[in-house]
């Protein structure tokens, strides 16, 4: 007995999916996410956000005070060089997420 081409078809399709679905929970476990946002942060600050000078460190701040700070570098209250255009970068949930992270560093 032959498969017809329909059910081959959804084979395929059911492969495909279950791929993707195998590729993307294994990068998600490969690096977590906020470890990928944290890295472009590091580049300039240092491992784990501990300064590289002349760059300030930026880690172990209270996570209010850390996000107070993105939003006013992000809004141009708190005048900067740089930071302002990298804060804009983020949503509100991801300065959260980097908050958390940078605070436990
Ligand atoms: C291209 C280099 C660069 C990158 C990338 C960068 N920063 Fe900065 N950051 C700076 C500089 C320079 C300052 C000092 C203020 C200024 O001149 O803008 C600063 C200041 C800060 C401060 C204030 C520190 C203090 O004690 O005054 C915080 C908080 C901060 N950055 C967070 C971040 C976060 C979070 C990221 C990643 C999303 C990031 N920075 C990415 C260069 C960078």
């Amino acid at each position: 007995m032959s498969r017809s081409p329909r059910i081959a078809a959804s084979g395929i399709v059911a492969l495909l999916i279950g791929g993707l679905g195998l590729s993307q929970s294994y990068a998600a476990d490969a690096v977590p996410r906020v470890e990928l946002l944290a890295s472009m942060c590091s580049t300039c600050h240092g491992a784990n956000g501990k300064g590289a000078k002349p760059m300030p460190s930026i880690n172990g701040e209270e996570p209010a005070d850390f996000i107070d700070l993105m939003q006013a570098f992000a809004s141009g209250e708190e005048p900067t060089s740089i930071m302002d255009r990298h804060a804009q970068g983020y949503t509100e949930a991801e300065l959260k997420l980097l908050a958390e992270y940078f605070s436990k560093q």
